[in-house]
């Protein structure tokens, strides 16, 4: 076993010369799906699992294994993955890297108190997120801190925490279609009323919502508009892409734009990159489309592509609002610090380096959105196909069309999720490594559908 303080640095692990990227192999099917082994497992979990969870009726895929952007399922029929699973697998699924970090640190250190006698790994992490932070024009990262956890909604709550102390105000400006996670802080400013409504009285209840994209209603809430109490604001929640809310692209200036209003009115910005960040959109973070520095910055997701861990992490003086811990973190949680995900994302951050995914990210989404578009123009079952880097949204003229195509798709061996409001956008997001070619065939098979079920309701031409 080797010791951990052997470990190559992040630098170091990201100046290796860069091997290839492996490659995305075909779709290849051996049974209809789902197939017998995934039908038996859904009736085994329909008997042990809350009916909330994983819908069963049709039984979903199982999956058995997974490597760079392709997966298998329990019946041996491979698929290529156009959903990173949930936007994670940025690096792609297994990376040898990351699982042989996870096992090296586990040998040494599988699990160690995080914010009492914390990990080395821990410290090495903070750096590397402190270099990364968004700079703006500057030349050198502002100064940062950071907090960690385990999923986006944590890192989250940690952002909504923060503001509160840094500003005394506990509002919070958020958008339609957001979508910042479901624990209850984070679910106050997640747009959509199905989630929210069955625990209404449960909610604070202090967020405030305007449309996406639109600085003139920001700009309204200034002048107390809409009812909104500017001074009860304490911060501005975005994404600067939404993710689960259609893949919905702001028009040009609106990061850049927040960023003006917060300054004038004092309130913070807070970007939720989550699903955006570590190169998903062509940037590192979609904040430096525009150049933006944000007062705090949430990710999660691609930080280590395939292990809980999450951040918020945020200008010191910001996070100088958190009284100095004297022996008891007021916001903490059992795994903060994780070694075994902290490692992983270490060399999560330096394959994405090596590889120069954000920028793959951004020829591979262009590529895909310029064949979309071009196939898809004038078929009347899709409204838009819009997108930034890898991720991209075909927006349906129903959500049955997106969900019939989810399902004809699967069937042909591509895994992809609706997403929006209604789920009528078909969403691709897929590994940043996902093959140049395979994902011009995705792109060809998803048009090919949707122009066979043109004018027919969402029903498949046989
Ligand atoms: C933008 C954004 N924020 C927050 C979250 C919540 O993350 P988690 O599901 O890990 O709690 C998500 C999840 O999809 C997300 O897309």
């Amino acid at each position: 076993m080797r010791s951990m303080t052997s470990r190559a640095t992040p630098s170091e692990a990201a100046d290796r010369p860069a091997e290839a990227i492996p490659a995305t192999l075909g779709p290849s099917m051996r049974c209809k799906v789902p197939g017998p082994e995934s039908r038996a497992l859904a009736a085994r979990l329909a008997k042990v699992e809350s009916q909330n969870v994983t819908a069963l009726d049709p039984a979903p895929i199982f999956w058995e294994r997974a490597a760079c952007a392709n997966l298998w399922d329990v019946d041996g029929n491979r698929f290529v993955d156009l959903t990173a699973a949930f936007g994670v697998s940025n690096v792609g699924h297994a990376h040898p890297e990351i699982v042989r970090a996870i096992s090296e640190q586990a040998e040494s250190l599988l699990h160690g108190m995080g914010d009492v006698h914390p990990p080395r790994v821990k410290v090495e992490l903070l750096e590397q997120l402190a270099a990364l932070y968004p700079k703006g024009y500057a030349s050198d990262p502002p100064e940062v801190r950071t907090v960690l956890s385990s999923s986006g909604s944590d890192a989250v709550e940690t952002a909504l925490k923060t503001a509160m102390l840094a500003t005394g105000r506990p509002g919070i400006l958020a958008f339609e279609g957001a979508y910042h996670g479901l624990s209850l802080g984070a679910l106050d400013c997640t747009w959509r009323s199905d989630f929210r409504e069955p625990f209404r009285s449960r909610l604070p209840g202090k967020t405030r919502f305007v449309p996406y994209g639109d600085l003139e209603s920001v700009a309204g809430v200034t002048r107390g508009e809409g009812g909104i109490n500017p001074r009860e604001i304490g911060a501005v929640l975005v994404e600067p892409v939404q993710g689960r809310g259609g893949e919905r692209v702001p028009p040009a200036g609106f990061m850049r734009g927040l960023r003006t209003i917060c300054d004038e009115q004092g309130w913070l910005l807070i970007a939720d990159e989550i699903y955006t960040g570590f190169g998903r959109t062509g940037e590192v973070f979609a904040c430096n489309h525009e150049s933006v520095i944000p007062d705090l910055l949430c990710v999660g997701k691609g930080l280590a592509s395939g292990m809980p861990i999450s951040a918020c992490i945020g200008l010191a003086s910001v996070f100088d609002a958190w009284p100095l811990s004297e022996g008891e973190a007021l916001h903490t949680q059992t795994f903060l610090g994780h070694p075994t995900s902290c490692a992983a994302a270490l060399a999560s951050l330096a394959i994405a380096q090596r590889w120069k995914l954000a920028e793959r990210a951004r020829k591979l989404g262009k590529m895909a959105l310029g064949t979309l578009r071009q196939q898809l123009a004038g078929v009347d079952t899709v409204e838009e196909v819009r997108g930034l880097g890898l991720m991209i949204g075909i927006e349906c003229t129903s959500p049955e069309i997106s969900l019939t195509a989810s399902t004809a798709l699967l069937s042909r061996g591509y895994v992809l999720l609706p997403s929006g409001e209604d789920g009528r956008v078909l969403s691709l997001t897929p590994p940043l490594v996902v093959g140049h070619d395979e994902l011009y065939s995705a792109c060809t098979e998803i048009a090919e559908h949707l122009k066979s079920v043109s004018g027919r309701g969402g029903r498949a031409i046989r």
